[in-house]
């Protein structure tokens, strides 16, 4: 038998209607916050995320999915969606007439990490970008709205993380500070992290062995280097994350695992997800748009681990999933065609029917009305066409009432909502 490739994963029915319920939520909130939805390709040129991520990236060096095409063209299924949208962006000069623009996109995203709970190599998110407005008050505002989500879907012990990675006049300080640092501890660190400590020294700050997490716990804060600019917006996210009734969790070692952040940083973590604490993450990356070819504009978002969400949601799933509101048990093959006109009649007025195709006895059909979790049953064979009325019986009260024929589908669509 043929299996699904490893890290990839079916989403089925039970769990996808906790995703629907997540989507709609979300694209309700996004609507509120005045969001457009943009839908990019999920491939793209290789180049677009070797130069938006960073060469010296875990995304870029070990996980993205590149093939030549039958051209030799090197393409990669997007391991993230940012880097697209601000292609799109630029490509279609959306800056033009008014360069304040607010996306949101949702779809798979391909990282070839190893696979574990929370970890998928076909994985889901749900980005929000926003063009335009340089402000702090603006990654603040993007805090709250993914506070707000998680509250909407009754998701509780959530914090934001923050931190600042400045600008890259601040950064160029703190890498020098930061690569004499690892200098001293160079002996414990892993091969990555030796061989970036030089080109890249910030990537050392989010790497996942434990013996370099160990050794970085006493290293350099970014924080401590930020000019007055970055330092005056850094203090207006904190307070306007207060302003906002938001808790935070100043995180010194929130460097991302992207190249192109500036200035705010942030993650969602949770305690409930185990190894896997982000939630969501994002930050601002007011260089990129600039370093792709556009004009010099601010850029901020986030994207949220949609797997991730969905299993925290999955806790509370019940209720979620659409039971029948009536199961149409026919006994004879004239019944079952006057049943069969009537589901399909029912569907189409907004109520969900089944019955039974296979000539199965009365019980056996009333076991699957049973087992469906059908809120009626609508009773009909030989003898009721006989009589000109049918059986409708209400499960949950256990009570029982005639129609007659003639009133049946008006009878049916007058169901009460469940
Ligand atoms: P990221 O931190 O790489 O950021 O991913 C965001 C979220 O996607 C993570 O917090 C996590 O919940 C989820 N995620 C990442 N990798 C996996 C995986 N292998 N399996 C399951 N979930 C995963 C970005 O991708 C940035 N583009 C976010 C952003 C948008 N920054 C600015 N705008």
């Amino acid at each position: 038998m043929i299996q699904l490739i490893r890290g990839f994963r079916d989403i089925l029915p039970g769990e996808v209607e906790v995703w629907q319920h997540i989507e709609e939520v979300a694209t309700g909130l996004f609507d509120d916050f005045g969001f457009k939805e943009i839908r990019i390709p999920i491939m793209e040129k290789t180049e677009l995320f070797a130069r938006s991520i960073g060469e010296d990236t875990d995304i870029v060096e070990k996980e993205m999915y590149t093939f030549p095409d039958r051209k030799g063209d090197l393409l990669t299924l997007r391991p993230e969606a940012t880097a697209a949208v601000v292609r799109s962006y630029i490509q279609h000069k959306m800056y033009a007439q008014d360069p304040v623009r607010k996306f949101f996109t949702i779809g798979p995203m391909f990282r070839r990490e190893r696979p574990q709970k929370g970890r998928y190599r076909q994985f889901y998110q749900i980005n929000a970008e926003v063009f335009g407005i340089g402000s702090a008050l603006v990654d603040a505002q993007l805090i709250h709205m993914l506070i707000h989500l998680c509250k909407r879907l009754n998701v509780a012990d959530v914090i934001p993380h923050i931190n600042s990675l400045g600008c890259p006049d601040c950064r160029t300080a703190f890498k020098a500070a930061l690569s004499a640092f690892l200098e001293n501890v160079s002996g414990v660190l892993c091969e990555d992290c030796q061989r970036r400590r030089h080109r890249n020294p910030l990537r050392a700050l989010d790497c996942k062995v434990p013996t370099c997490r160990e050794a970085l716990t006493e290293a350099p804060s970014l924080t401590a280097f930020l000019d007055r600019e970055c330092r005056a917006e850094f203090d207006l996210l904190q307070e306007s994350l207060t302003r906002l009734g938001l808790d935070y969790v100043l995180d010194k070692r929130l460097v991302r695992g992207l190249d192109y952040y500036s200035r705010a940083t942030f993650e969602i973590q949770t305690g409930a997800l185990g190894a896997q604490s982000a939630v969501a993450g994002g930050g601002r990356y007011d260089g990129l748009v600039k370093a792709l070819g556009g004009p010099d504009i601010p850029a901020t978002g986030f994207a949220i681990g949609f797997d991730r969400l969905a299993e925290l949601v999955g806790l509370e799933r019940e209720g979620l999933v659409r039971r029948p509101k009536l199961f149409i048990a026919a006994l004879g093959e004239r019944s079952r065609m006057l049943a069969f006109e009537w589901m399909n009649a029912l569907g189409l007025a907004g109520v969900q029917a089944e019955m039974d195709h296979e000539g199965r006895s009365l019980k056996s059909q009333m076991k699957r009305a049973d087992r469906l979790g059908a809120a009626f049953v609508l009773m009909v064979g030989e003898e009721e066409l006989e009589r000109g009325e049918v059986l409708l019986r209400d499960m949950t009260q256990s009570e029982q009432e005639s129609i007659p024929l003639a009133d049946v589908l008006e009878r049916l669509q007058s169901l009460p909502a469940s």
